[in-house]
């Protein structure tokens, strides 16, 4: 069996809001995830917001859900999980350290736009919020552990996320093309990989997975999103490669693999259709450079009209991507036909799949997905992949001091076998950065009891914890895996 390649980049992810807190230190500005409260797996996150001098809360985690002309807003008796999450902002040198112990080559991290930009529109940035991250780099420069930054990981400034009713107004692609360059030259000689926008197509990929028919009006508000997004991406690729050549920019894909739910072909058709809209529209416009030939039958599904001009179509040739990263958590079942069960967790949806096991948030486990997945992309784009994101979100119990989670490391090892066939399959995958390799605070449940990480961290689901961070039996596991370059899977 192949083995990893040397140079393999073993290592961790996580994002800016859901592990730095200090929302409000360093001139930072509100971010959308600033104003977000927590949920769990029955109850949704809320956007709390005020309107007409009345408060007010709706579902999401988006400023699109925001009703018009709300203002998004923090109230005092209402709990934040990102406010200080689990404190990364103070302790990035012990959790940096903690890293390196493990051996990580490469650490994946976001920076939080509106540190850098607080309302996402000034001209000129905040140097607390610069200086922030120069210490960060310089601290993980220290161990040898490369940085993966991706640039806007879900927390767009509330300022011009609820003034351009998240991206529907292309002056957001200016805003983001000054925040991006100026991070470019800023850190360069520090940061060397880039990724554009954390899980680009999550805008269209929940439209087209779970059965449901989106009304015209939501498609079109998430293809608009979506192409202005794609030409702020090749705009930032191109100015990336003016400022250092070296610089190697990804897309960045939210990877669930579509089965048919039978053999029926019409199936068939609709898994096909659904990997086309929730998965390859995105990759294709950011890797191939140029919208492609069924795009037109997804606008003409929704009735959506896009404001393409001839400069936008020159960018996306222009400002193609350097690699293919992705999350890959889990697949699901395409079908037209009633089922029977229903697999039901936080952003998971759709038919059961019988042959494979759930997690305790209802994803489904399944290590041939992600192989099936990098075998389809490579051979698609033929560009670099990296797996930015996989773990197992699970409740953790804290024995003796210890926290003993055999579970999480099965659900990695299977996943880092599946890898490995892919690559004795001639698929060229140079990173793996396991998600939350800190536990820190879940994106769709807000929760901090969903935990992915090889680090414990003291902190439950109402904020109390003394955010003491406590190595899991992961750790010294994972460790090994890095050590023996992947070879070493045994517990
Ligand atoms: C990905 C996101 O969708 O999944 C992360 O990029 C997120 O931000 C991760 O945390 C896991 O999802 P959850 O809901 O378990 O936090």
């Amino acid at each position: 069996m192949t083995s990893f390649p040397k140079n393999f980049l073993w290592g961790g992810a996580t994002a800016a809001n859901q592990v730095e807190g200090g929302y409000d230190e360093g001139g930072k500005g509100l971010s959308i995830a600033d104003i977000t409260t927590a949920g769990s797996l029955d109850k949704p996150r809320y956007l709390t917001y005020e309107l007409n001098g009345k408060r007010g809360k709706v579902a999401g985690m988006f400023a699109n859900a925001l009703p018009e002309g709300a203002k998004g807003k923090i109230f005092d008796d209402t709990y934040y999980p990102n406010h200080i999450a689990v404190d990364f902002y103070h302790h990035y040198k012990e959790d940096i350290k903690m890293f390196a112990e493990m051996g990580f080559k490469v650490y994946r991290l976001s920076i939080a736009w509106s540190r850098i930009f607080p309302n996402g529109e000034e001209t000129e940035p905040n140097q607390a919020g610069l200086d922030f991250y120069r210490k960060v780099f310089e601290e993980l420069k220290k161990y040898n552990i490369e940085p993966l930054v991706t640039i806007s990981h879900y927390e767009d400034p509330l300022y011009v996320a609820q003034k351009y009713h998240d991206w529907q107004d292309r002056k957001m692609i200016d805003n983001y093309v000054r925040y991006a360059t100026t991070l470019f030259k800023e850190y360069k000689g520090l940061v060397k990989y880039w990724l554009t926008f954390n899980e680009i197509n999550s805008a269209i990929a929940f439209l087209g997975m779970t059965g449901d028919k989106p009304s015209n009006e939501m498609a079109q508000r998430a293809y608009r999103k979506l192409h202005y997004q794609f030409v702020a991406s090749a705009r930032a690729v191109k100015a990336a490669h003016e400022i250092d050549p070296d610089y190697v920019v990804g897309c960045m894909i939210c990877g669930i693999t579509p089965y048919p739910g039978t053999c029926d072909p019409a199936d068939v058709l609709a898994a096909r259709h659904s990997m086309e809209e929730s998965i390859f529209y995105c990759g294709d416009v950011q890797c191939k450079g140029e919208y492609p030939t069924y795009a037109h039958r997804l606008w003409d599904k929704y009735d959506v009209k896009l404001d393409i001009t001839d400069e936008d179509l020159k960018d996306l040739k222009e400002g193609t991507v350097d690699m293919y990263t992705f999350s890959y958590y889990s697949s699901n079942i395409i079908t037209t036909h009633k089922t029977d069960e229903e697999a039901k967790g936080n952003f998971a949806a759709g038919a059961k799949n019988k042959y494979l096991k759930y997690s305790e948030w209802g994803w489904s486990m399944d290590p041939t997905g992600l192989q099936y997945y990098l075998e389809v992309m490579y051979d698609r784009y033929h560009l670099p992949l990296m797996v930015v994101e996989n773990g197992l979100g699970a409740v953790d119990k804290v024995e003796d001091g210890k926290i003993h989670d055999p579970y999480r490391i099965n659900y990695l090892r299977n996943h880092i076998e599946a890898m490995k066939k892919a690559i004795a399959d001639g698929v060229d995958v140079r990173a793996y950065t396991t998600w939350g390799c800190i536990d820190l605070v879940s994106a769709g449940t807000g929760q901090m009891s969903k935990r992915y990480g090889f680090i414990y961290v003291d902190r439950d689901d109402e904020g109390n914890g003394t955010l003491k961070r406590i190595p899991k039996d992961s750790f010294y596991w994972y460790k090994k895996v890095i050590a023996s370059n992947g070879e070493d899977l045994s517990e």
